[in-house]
């Protein structure tokens, strides 16, 4: 298809200039061979004439009235000076068109109007001109020439010639030949040359085409070479001015679009597009995770509807463009326990004509908890402290009331008040602490410390307790071993206290409770097993959550405030390790913390 593009372009040069020079030579040859033939047979009329006329045969032919009578001295006349030396054939034809005398003797006697051109012959008579006309005779082309006779009363005869035009007619068609030929010449000569030009301008052009046809599938350094200075030479230099913007360009492009591919690859927040009909354009990774997506598939011209439209009311199409006349909005998506933000407005071309609409999803989840957990808190503490206020409160009216005048009401009734204050008290410092740690105001001094003295003295320490509740404490580990580990030990002796009095809290009397450490590697882990009431497995991922307590009544019963384990957590996190529960309701709890172990170094390493 190129080609012939081209070869039409080149064949139309090849054929203009053909038909320019065939069009100019034919005008020449046949304006040419016209004048020569006219000057041809100007000349032979003219030499005629002056042959006729110079040789005072009509004068002499005047003398002789009638002609007729005289025919015979005539025929000597014309025998005596005409027969030699002239070539045409010359005849004398008298008023009733008798041929009465002849260089050619065949036609004495014969009549003029059959042989000869009469209408000439007679209108010569009539008007005395001398006439000319062209005919032929016995197949050959003579010029017939008329000249008038003049006598006493009027025209009385005239001498005729019939001139042979073969000769001429040979020379015109050889002439005709001859400017063929030199045409034929000339048109082939032009049919070289215009292919020469034609291919001096359809070869860069072709050239440019080929390296247009390569540049469209993407190789931009592709340039033409530049050969002449012309029209041509600047078409090429164009052409490579504009590759390499182009390819400047393109690269640019291409580096933009890599690096929006980049961003919206790795992006955390999940990126929809769409154009106006709800078709989708794009959805980044993220997006295909949140809305449930393969990763993999090609999800471009899918309907909006079908994959985020029919999950909530709120996402239908129609609502997110309303949402987009009034600038732009966002909606709130939940999922299960997740929640998610969804904003959205439109994107437009470069004339700022709306071409789709944008949502970017975002996984708010945690925020959310967050912001839960702090609305929590805050209902939490105020329930904590109204609890034993309300308490102490009515205690203190009933005892205003008149009770104190009963001594073992009052007694009781002032133990009641006391038990509350101190819980308000404990709950007090707990959350003190919780906040401090929270603000990392707490100071936590590390120090290198035997984790297994630190278990040591805090059995020791709840030993009556355990005695008191009927349980026994059963040590696994050496308890003479030496684990190091770096710790706060006030701290740490919290955290391991916590663990082991909630052990003694949640297990009825009779129970056991193991515990161990262990060291693994570079750690060490201590556990503490107790075979009491156990945790459900729904409340086991809660129960280092501020406040949280599987069984509210009897945690507070036992003066419980629900932080322990929240405490516990944080220390134990501020020392680099980390906490781990098991528990199966009605076998027991095993509460194990982890922490990092010192590596001793050889002797040698020390060296
Ligand atoms: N060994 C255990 N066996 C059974 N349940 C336990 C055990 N340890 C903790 N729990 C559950 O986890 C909850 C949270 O424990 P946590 O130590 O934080 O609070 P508490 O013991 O109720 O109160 P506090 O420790 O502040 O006095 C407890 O209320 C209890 O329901
Ligand atoms: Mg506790």
């Amino acid at each position: 298809m190129k080609r012939q593009v081209h070869s039409s372009v080149r064949w139309r040069i090849v054929l203009i200039y053909f038909m320019l020079v065939f069009i100019a030579m034919t005008i020449v040859s046949v304006f040419l061979i016209d004048r020569i033939e006219s000057y041809q047979m100007s000349s032979l009329r003219d030499n005629i004439t002056n042959t006729v006329r110079g040789s005072n045969l009509l004068s002499f032919l005047e003398s002789f009235d009638p002609l007729k009578d005289h025919s015979g001295e005539i025929q000597q006349a014309l025998d005596d000076s005409w027969t030699s030396g002239f070539t045409q054939e010359l005849s004398v034809v008298d008023q009733r068109l008798d041929i009465i005398a002849s260089t050619n003797t065949s036609l004495l006697g014969k009549s003029a109007a059959e042989l000869f051109d009469p209408d000439i012959i007679v209108s010569c008579l009539m008007t005395g001109e001398n006439g000319e006309s062209d005919g032929s005779a016995q197949g050959i082309p003579v010029k017939n020439l008329c000249y008038a006779v003049e006598g006493a009363e009027g025209v009385k005869g005239v001498v005729y010639v019939r001139a042979d035009l073969s000769s001429i007619n040979t020379f015109l068609s050889q002439a005709r030949l001859i400017f063929v030929e030199a045409t034929a010449l000339a048109l082939a000569v032009t049919v070289l040359l215009g292919f020469t030009l034609a291919r001096s301008i359809t070869v860069p052009i072709n050239d440019v085409t080929d390296k247009v046809q390569i540049m469209s599938q993407g190789d931009f350094d592709i340039r033409v070479p530049v050969k002449s200075d012309d029209e041509i030479g600047q078409l090429a230099e164009m052409f490579n001015m504009l590759a390499g913007r182009l390819g400047a360009t393109i690269s640019e492009i291409n580096n933009e679009k890599n690096k929006l591919g980049t961003i919206l690859r790795y992006m955390a927040d999940g990126l929809v597009a769409i154009d106006l009909s709800g078709s989708l354009l794009h959805a980044n990774p993220a997006a295909r995770t949140i809305l449930g997506l393969d990763q993999e598939a090609d999800l471009e011209g899918a309907d909006y509807e079908d994959i985020m439209g029919h999950l909530d009311e709120k996402l239908s199409l129609d609502r997110i463009k309303e949402g987009c006349d009034s600038g732009g909005g966002q909606t709130v998506y939940r999922k299960g326990s997740e929640t998610y933000v969804i904003r959205f407005d439109r994107f437009k071309d470069e004339n700022g004509k709306d071409v789709g609409i944008i949502l970017v999803i975002q996984d708010i989840t945690e925020r959310q908890k967050l912001e839960d957990m702090q609305t929590d808190f805050v209902a939490n503490v105020s329930h904590e402290l109204k609890t034993p206020l309300t308490n102490i409160k009515s205690y203190t009216e009933t005892l205003l009331d008149g009770a104190m005048d009963d001594r073992d009401t009052a007694m009781s009734f002032l133990q009641i008040v006391d038990k509350e204050a101190d819980r308000m008290n404990r709950l007090v410092k707990d959350l003190l602490q919780l906040s401090r740690l929270d603000h990392q105001q707490e100071p936590i001094f590390l120090r290198e410390g035997n984790i297994v003295l630190l278990v040591n003295m805090v059995l020791m320490k709840v030993e009556m307790t355990a005695k008191q509740k009927g349980l026994t404490i059963r040590p696994l580990y050496d308890e003479e071993g030496d684990i190091r580990v770096n710790l706060d030990k006030d701290r740490m002796e919290q955290v391991v206290m916590n663990i082991i009095t909630n052990a003694i809290k949640y297990t009825n009397e009779g129970g056991h409770i193991d515990v161990d450490i262990r060291q693994d590697k570079d750690q060490v882990r201590v556990s503490v097993q107790d075979d009491g009431i156990g945790i459900p497995p729904e409340s086991l991922p809660r129960i280092f959550e501020r406040f949280y307590r599987v069984d509210k009544a009897r945690s507070r019963a036992m003066g419980g405030t629900g932080l322990g384990l929240a405490i516990t957590k944080e220390i134990v996190d501020s020392h680099g390790g980390s906490l781990e529960a098991e528990s199966k309701p009605g076998e027991g709890t095993k509460i194990t913390i982890v922490l990092p172990v010192i590596i001793r170094r050889g002797v040698r390493d020390i060296e």
